[in-house]
């Protein structure tokens, strides 16, 4: 590591797990362990700290002996245990997600780091969607819905982000975020469901990691056989995830039906709307609202307001009134408004 980490820098680097490894070891920041600790705090498991001589692997503090100050001030990194990772991943997590009363981490800075963990996940997982990438975004989805169950007012944070990110990874993390939000102004409420469709939310276009990248970057509009490539991006993503006991049936199937609408005319399968899943429909109508409010490169997104009324005037056979409604709801409006 070149420059010292922050604190919260040390947590989003041991949550989302971009750590040196060499040698069954993994390379922390001590800013992780030297930040002032309260009674709230959770507390640091009880693991070895080594230093790297040369070749040599050298036990700078064994694992059941209190952290020394003096060890930390003296060295920027330290070595642990690949074993104990998990453990010290358990630890950044609580840190992140338990308000203490400590400032040590105020609610703004919270919601940056699982912003910036969930779109370093999805990064990872468009590279290739591994088996081990889908697990950490299960974790960051999971904590997403932590968040919103402990605190109501969360939300509040997380749909005021705003940000320059490459296109698909700030769409994959904001589709999630509202699914989640509009699933339990639904009235869904259960951690499994939540959990489940901010997934599908996360996931939705994975399968365009399959379609070609002169197709997926092309700056121009598409031709027609361009985008019967594209539309192939559904199903692709289904069968990426499809056998992976991780992910539930519900969440499988959103991931297939996103492009589904309520006449037919959709894709893969031109379902009608009592054939589709409001988990799907969730997902959609959030893909929707989330394409025509982020910023690209070549156009400004929509406001919100102005969003809904594209909607309302021109994609309403894409989305169900009432989960419209709820949406727009979500951000301080009402649908009468629109047609104003
Ligand atoms: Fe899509
Ligand atoms: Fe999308």
């Amino acid at each position: 590591m070149s420059s010292k980490l922050s604190y919260s820098e040390a947590l989003e680097s041991v949550y989302v797990g971009h750590l040196k490894h060499d040698k069954g070891y993994v390379e922390i920041s001590t800013s992780l362990f030297v930040e002032k600790i309260d009674v709230d705090m959770p507390t640091l498991p009880p693991i070895g700290f080594y230093s790297f001589k040369g070749e040599k692997i050298e036990l700078l503090k064994p694992p059941d002996q209190p952290y020394s100050p003096l060890i930390l001030s003296l060295h920027e990194t330290v070595w642990v245990k690949e074993g104990d990772l998990d453990s010290l991943r358990k630890f950044a997590e609580s840190v992140i997600l338990k308000p203490t009363t400590s400032n040590t981490l105020p609610p703004q800075k919270r919601m940056d780091i699982l912003r910036r963990s969930a779109m370093s996940v999805v990064e990872d997982l468009f590279e290739s969607p591994t088996q081990e990438k889908i697990e950490k975004s299960v974790n960051v989805v999971r904590s997403f819905v932590y968040v919103m169950m402990k605190d109501p007012k969360a939300y509040l944070l997380l749909i005021k982000l705003s940000s320059h990110d490459p296109y698909t990874l700030q769409h994959s993390v904001g589709t999630a975020v509202n699914a989640i939000i509009l699933a339990r102004k639904l009235g869904i409420t259960q951690d499994k469901e939540l959990l489940d469709v901010g997934l599908a939310g996360l996931l939705h276009d994975i399968g365009k990691v399959r379609i070609r990248k002169e197709i997926i970057n092309k700056p121009g509009p598409l031709t027609e056989s361009e985008w019967q490539e594209m539309r192939q991006h559904s199903l692709e993503g289904f069968e990426i995830v499809k056998d992976n006991p991780q992910i539930s049936a519900r969440t499988k199937r959103a991931i297939l039906e996103h492009h589904e609408d309520n006449i037919g005319t959709g894709y893969p399968s031109g379902l009608k709307a009592d054939q589709i899943d409001i988990f799907s429909k969730i997902v959609s109508i959030c893909d929707i609202f989330n394409a025509l409010t982020t910023d690209r490169t070549y156009a400004k997104g929509r406001s919100a307001f102005e969003a809904f009324q594209f909607m309302r005037d021109k994609l309403m056979h894409k989305v169900d009134d009432h989960i419209f409604t709820q949406l727009v709801m979500i951000y301080g409006g009402h649908v009468e408004e629109l047609n104003q």
